[in-house]
């Protein structure tokens, strides 16, 4: 049987586009110049996903400081095209950034699913996450307009003694 391959790669201004069109496709959600700056500076953190040679999904992220000068990861997008899911583009892009996340001893990776997103949902508990809250009205147009927040605490390597 043929191998196909499932490769990531960087998202840079070149190549911003395809995370634009995969967007359109997959959210109901317009995303503004904000989301793509985010992305885009973010780094490794947002990635391209192709099956073979075909743009299939990605994974954007927003890298967030905290006032006691720690980094937590929200994942802004994390989205594979209909015809290629089940077959691991997701997990790919989930780990890489649980990965990184982990070597650069970032201990909280969070994002938002509305409610009724139970495909999601199930797929973000097998990596660990838990719903944390859930917000009201947090869309404002689509329905239901309620989110979770759903949160993955790393462990942090412990300190050499
Ligand atoms: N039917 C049943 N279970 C499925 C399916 C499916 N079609 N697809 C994935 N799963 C489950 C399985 O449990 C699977 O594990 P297994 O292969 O060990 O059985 C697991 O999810 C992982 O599957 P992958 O193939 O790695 O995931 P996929 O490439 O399908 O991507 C994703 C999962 C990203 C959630 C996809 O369904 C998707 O793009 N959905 C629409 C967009 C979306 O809702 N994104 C998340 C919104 S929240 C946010 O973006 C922050």
């Amino acid at each position: 049987m043929k191998q196909v391959t499932i490769s990531l790669d960087g998202v840079r201004d070149k190549n911003v586009m395809q995370l634009k069109k995969l967007n359109v496709t997959l959210f109901p959600v317009r995303y503004n110049d904000k989301y793509y700056v985010d992305a885009l500076a973010s780094g490794d953190f947002t990635k391209l996903a192709y099956y073979s040679d075909i743009c299939v999904g990605a994974i954007a992220c927003r890298l967030e400081k905290r006032d006691d000068g720690a980094v937590r990861v929200y994942i802004m997008t994390l989205g594979v095209l209909a015809p290629y899911r089940g077959l691991g583009v997701g997990t790919k892009l989930l780990n890489h950034v649980l990965e990184l996340s982990s070597k650069q001893n970032i201990s909280e990776i969070y994002l938002h699913v509305q409610t009724n997103n139970d495909e999601a949902i199930n797929f973000y508990k097998k990596f660990g996450f838990e719903i944390t809250d859930t917000i009201q009205n947090y869309y404002t147009n689509i329905s239901p307009p309620d989110c979770y927040v759903v949160t993955k605490h790393l462990s942090q390597p412990q300190p050499k003694k």
